[in-house]
């Protein structure tokens, strides 16, 4: 059983839905010129845009969830005409350059002197963070994942990224919620942020975007954001973004994941029933645990306690995930 394919495998593996939609696209035409309107692309993004509930209308693909990341970050910019980018302690964003600069953790930034991008890691326990970085100005975006994968599955508080969100609206920066990780019923919602009703101006998607298959990720954000892009088409593009093979499995997995969306709640209920019975039973091994709906993770006394918990559960058949930046805890992710 798989709960370790960092969040990918959403729909298990090989969805028969998802398989054949990709089959049928590779017999037609698996790439495409970035000349021409791909009407693959063009109906995925439609498909993304109203799947959100349409308030976001705009969608530029990525194959990794770093490049939705770098794409964000960049038109924020733009769109803004400032530079300083908000992330938050324990956030996760990717390893490229840009993105890694939203990561959090030193540890990924060994050896790499200075960052591409100017950002301030702000602490989820002060709700005026985001107020004290305006007053200091030039802030073009807010990021963060309203669920942390990366950092243990640890929900951010809802109350201070409201007023987060609220202060960076007020000053003209732009909203963006990472959920790569927790977006599309991985924590319930289709959009934590949107659910929640957070003033979001993007949500980054990706790992089962492309239903466990092929590798999609998204940014899904406003005209205002996205004008940039409009205004200059060839402003961001890579060579493989938006390729009609990886978007022609998109509808495929959106309709499996709605198709499982009552499963997944149920399960996640079972799940953090059991992790609770779990906890009362085993105090002195397990600290604590966190998350939200299909993503937990376990917090254990001593990281050796997370690392044998790993290798005997993939003894037994389970695979699981450890966390790269808390080696104490071990993250669930099923299916
Ligand atoms: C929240 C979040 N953002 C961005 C990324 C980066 O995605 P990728 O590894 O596909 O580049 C990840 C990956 O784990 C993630 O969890």
């Amino acid at each position: 059983m798989d709960f370790g394919s960092y969040a990918v495998a959403l729909l298990g593996h090989r969805n028969p839905d998802v398989v054949a939609a990709v089959h049928r696209q590779l017999d037609v035409m698996p790439t495409s010129t970035r000349s021409l309107a791909n009407p693959v692309m063009a109906e995925a993004a439609a498909q993304l845009a109203a799947y959100l509930g349409g308030t976001l209308p705009k969608v530029y693909f990525g194959l990794n969830g770093a490049d939705a990341v770098e794409v964000a970050v960049k038109l924020a910019r733009l769109a803004s005409g400032r530079d300083r980018v908000l992330a938050v302690h324990g956030g996760y964003h990717g390893k490229s350059l840009g993105a890694l600069a939203l990561t959090h953790n030193p540890m990924f930034r060994t050896g790499l002197r200075g960052a591409t991008v100017d950002v301030v890691h702000i602490d989820p326990e002060d709700p005026q963070a985001v107020a004290k970085e305006i007053a200091r100005g030039n802030i073009a975006a807010l990021v963060f994942e309203p669920v942390q994968g990366e950092n243990g599955a640890l929900p951010l508080p809802l109350d201070v990224l409201r007023t987060w969100s609220r202060d960076a609206k007020e000053h003209g920066a732009f909203v963006i919620a990472d959920e790569i990780q927790c977006g599309l019923r991985r924590c319930g919602e289709r959009s934590v942020a949107l659910a929640e009703g957070l003033p979001v101006d993007a949500v980054l998607v990706g790992k089962p975007l492309g239903g466990g298959v092929v590798p999609l990720s998204a940014v899904v954000c406003s005209q205002e954001m996205y004008e940039p892009l409009s205004a200059d088409p060839f402003l961001h593009s890579a060579t493989f973004g938006g390729h009609p093979l990886s978007c022609a499995a998109l509808p495929a997995a959106l309709k499996a994941i709605e198709e499982l969306a009552d499963h997944g709640r149920s399960l996640g209920e079972t799940l953090a029933a059991g992790l609770r019975s779990l906890r009362e039973r085993h105090p002195e091994v397990m600290r604590g645990f966190t998350g939200r709906g299909l993503l937990w993770g376990i917090d254990f006394s001593a990281a050796h306690a997370a690392g044998e918990v790993v290798v005997e559960l993939a003894n037994a058949g389970l695979l699981v995930s450890p966390c790269l930046s808390r080696p104490t805890t071990v993250r669930l992710l099923p299916r």
